[in-house]
């Protein structure tokens, strides 16, 4: 019999097709819907699978490899953060995790100016006042944001995404580039004239503060209220990576007492956050629905790069994109 290959929600539709068509090579069983499945029916469903596609609302940990069973060889997310995943539990069960990096970085990277862009031109007042119409026109004086020419630009991360984010902003007219990473990146930072320096550092000297690391012990809460104290007061933040590696309480802190000018969140705790939050309804703060990778190209190329992986774990050939356990 074929080995199972099941798959956690709906797929973008080219990849749903290839999905369909598998059925020589996999058993694809799957949770054809684009909202996740419950917990408990999520561990009844995984039982059998060699191979499990999944996206980052799915929490892949002990339990769910034990329920899979000892034939599973590989979880691929769809996505390249990986931490809603339990590597320590995949890697003592002998199981691969495949993701999805590179395929999405531009589409990341062009959010975050988006975030950037619209924390600096203060779109979401704007956008409040033209949808109220009426005298609420042009104004020589009332809501006025700024531009980056001269400012100071850093970048918590320089992967492949906070790169592709440097690349994007420095024909803005940014004279500097600052970033903070656990290990300096000496080829991007040569070729983006980027500066590593501490986190601190970054902070007190950057106009615009994107987030583009990794959530990880690390970096959970990294922005609390001591990060906020130290950042200059007309500072914009923006967050495209994960939501916890803000602390949200003292976020919403400092922008009451306007220790920082806005944050831009593509990504928040919880997911979406709940109706009528403040930070929902605080007029120096916009909020995305995680919209990062949200194109159909990527979202195709994305798909399509899990299955790979999948299979690739499946039938025991190497992963196209694997995460070191
Ligand atoms: C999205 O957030 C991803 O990790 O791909
Ligand atoms: C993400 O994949 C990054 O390296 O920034």
């Amino acid at each position: 019999s074929r080995p199972v290959l099941f798959v956690t929600r709906e797929l973008p539709e080219k990849a749903q097709q290839r999905l369909e068509n598998l059925t020589e090579e996999v058993e694809v069983r799957q949770h054809r819907s684009e909202e996740g499945l419950g917990r408990q029916q999520l561990l009844a469903e995984v039982r059998g699978a060699w191979g499990i596609i999944c996206v980052l609302d799915d929490t892949v940990d002990a339990e769910l490899v034990q329920a899979a069973g000892p034939q599973l060889r590989v979880v691929s997310t769809v996505s390249v953060g990986y931490d809603h995943v339990d590597t320590q539990a995949l890697k003592t069960q002998g199981v691969l995790l495949g993701h999805t990096p590179g395929v999405l970085t531009d589409a990341t990277a062009d959010t975050t100016v988006l975030l950037a862009l619209m924390a600096a031109r203060r779109a979401k007042e704007a956008l409040e006042r033209a949808a109220n119409g009426g005298s609420s026109g042009f104004s020589l004086t009332r809501g006025l944001g700024t531009q980056f020419g001269e400012q100071t630009l850093g970048i918590v991360g320089l992967g492949r995404i906070g790169s592709a984010v440097v690349s994007r902003l420095l024909p803005f007219g940014f004279t500097r580039v600052l970033y903070a990473a656990p290990r300096p990146q000496d080829k991007r930072a040569h070729a983006l004239n980027a500066q590593h320096v501490s986190l601190e550092t970054l902070l007190e000297s950057s106009d615009l503060v994107c987030i583009c690391c990794p959530l990880n012990p690390q970096t959970t809460g990294l922005f609390g209220s001591q990060a906020f104290a130290r950042m200059r007061r007309s500072a914009i933040l923006v967050n495209s990576a994960r939501g916890a590696v803000v602390d949200h309480d003292a976020l919403l802190d400092a922008l009451d007492r306007r220790l920082i000018a806005h944050a831009a969140l593509d990504v928040t705790v919880p997911e979406p956050l709940p109706a009528g939050h403040p930070l929902l309804t605080h007029p120096h703060c916009t909020v995305l629905p995680h919209i990062g990778s949200a194109t159909e190209q990527t979202r195709a190329a994305m798909a399509n790069l899990a299955i790979d992986n999948a299979l690739d774990g499946i039938f025991a050939r190497p992963l196209k994109a694997k995460v070191d356990l």
